[in-house]
């Protein structure tokens, strides 16, 4: 191999390189559950307001990012790292130390609600609403991500 084919040989396996890297976060995102439609269920026709698993496939999270939930005190966000209790649509026999519950205290129905939950774990998080009986995230109103370190946990959150 000449000395110029070797140089562009190498030139190519950077650029390769360069494309196929994602390139690494700068910044923390607050990323808005379900954008402009939020986090709802109808419970008239059993459907979620969008299709929260495309959602969250569409992005990319990392730990010291923000997931907020546009929603009303009919939905709740369980926030579990535990598959188990993921799948089943309920925290009857979670851990309460893999399981987090934002309802807001609301007492009554219809409330406007917005919850802000930070990601400080790597690796899967799951989601769902346990409202009605675990109807709505057996109907959708659930998600799961993969939070990747990105630039680390901020101070803030540490
Ligand atoms: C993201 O949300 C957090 C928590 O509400 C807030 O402190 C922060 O300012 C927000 N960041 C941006 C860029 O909106
Ligand atoms: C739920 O769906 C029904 C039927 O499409 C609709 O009439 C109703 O307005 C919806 N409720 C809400 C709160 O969007
Ligand atoms: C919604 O789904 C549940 C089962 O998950 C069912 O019991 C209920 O009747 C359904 N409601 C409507 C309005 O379809
Ligand atoms: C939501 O989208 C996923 C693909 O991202 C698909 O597998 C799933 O069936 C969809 N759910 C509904 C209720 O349409
Ligand atoms: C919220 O839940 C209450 C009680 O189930 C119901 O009467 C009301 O229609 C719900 N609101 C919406 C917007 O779905
Ligand atoms: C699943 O949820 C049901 C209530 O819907 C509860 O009785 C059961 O213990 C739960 N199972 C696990 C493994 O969490
Ligand atoms: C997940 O939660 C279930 C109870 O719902 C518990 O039995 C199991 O040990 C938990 N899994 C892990 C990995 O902690
Ligand atoms: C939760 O606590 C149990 C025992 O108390 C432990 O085995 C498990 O690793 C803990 N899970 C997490 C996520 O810290
Ligand atoms: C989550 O992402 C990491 C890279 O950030 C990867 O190594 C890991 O396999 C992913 N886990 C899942 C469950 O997709």
């Amino acid at each position: 191999m000449t000395g110029a084919t070797i140089l562009h040989l190498i030139t190519m396996a950077v650029l390769v390189t360069a494309a196929t890297t994602q390139a690494p976060p700068t910044k923390y995102i607050n990323h808005t559950v379900g954008d402009n439609v939020g986090w709802f269920f109808n419970s008239t026709t059993n459907t979620t307001a969008t299709n929260y698993s495309s959602w969250a496939a569409s992005r990319t999270f990392n730990l010291g990012d923000y997931l907020i939930f546009k929603t009303s005190s009919n939905q709740t966000v369980i926030q579990t790292y535990n598959l188990t209790t993921f799948k089943n649509c309920s925290i009857d026999d979670s851990s309460y130390n893999d399981t987090f519950v934002y309802n807001g205290g609301n007492t009554v129905f219809n409330q406007a609600l917005t919850i802000i939950v930070p990601l400080t774990t790597q690796g899967p998080n799951y989601f769902f609403s346990d409202a009605s009986d675990g109807i709505q995230c057996q109907h959708g109103l659930a998600f799961d991500i993969n939070v990747s370190r990105g630039l680390g946990l901020p101070l803030s959150l540490n």
